[in-house]
């Protein structure tokens, strides 16, 4: 028998459902969080419903293309108290959720949008990084 432990095979990701399961189970990892928790119950005042509705229609029109997010993410975060460690701890959270459960290119393309997205929101809070290409995900999704 070989000693190499083979990683059980994932699908990918690839309906609403499993959109709503990353965001799910993301999300009660975000509750539990210590650094992020905190910041989230100040900002939705526990209201987690509406929130994850919202989040599951972002991933869906990020990943499935599906046009259900119509909003403005940057300006929904400018005035948070947030710094580069909370973002560093929501991108681990984040990575952690879709290797869990997930496996593929969207996968690996859910992964690729967070990580550029939070890049781009921490510079434009104004905090250092090297890689600042725009990412499509981060214009207004309203027309
Ligand atoms: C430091 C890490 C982050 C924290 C603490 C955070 C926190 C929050 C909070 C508290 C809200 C609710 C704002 C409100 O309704 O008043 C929110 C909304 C949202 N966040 Fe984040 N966020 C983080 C990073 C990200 C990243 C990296 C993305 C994208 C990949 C993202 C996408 C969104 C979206 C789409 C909304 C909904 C905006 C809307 O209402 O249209 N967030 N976030």
């Amino acid at each position: 028998m070989s000693d190499i432990e083979q990683r059980p095979q994932l699908a990918d990701i690839q309906n609403e459902e499993d959109i709503a399961q990353l965001v799910h189970t993301f999300y009660a990892k975000v509750k539990d969080d210590t650094l992020l928790g905190p910041v989230f119950e100040k900002a939705i005042a526990g209201n987690w419903g509406p929130h994850l509705d919202i989040m599951c229609n972002f991933w869906s029109t990020m990943l499935l293309y599906s046009g259900r997010y119509k909003g403005d993410t940057m300006s929904k975060h400018m005035s948070l108290p947030i710094d580069p460690r909370h973002f560093s701890q929501w991108l681990t959270l984040f990575l952690g959720t879709v290797d869990t459960l997930f496996q593929g290119e969207v996968a690996d393309n859910a992964k690729a949008r967070a990580g550029n997205i939070a890049r781009i929101m921490q510079s434009m809070m104004g905090f250092s990084l090297n890689n600042n290409q725009p990412d499509p995900g981060l214009l207004r999704h309203n027309s």
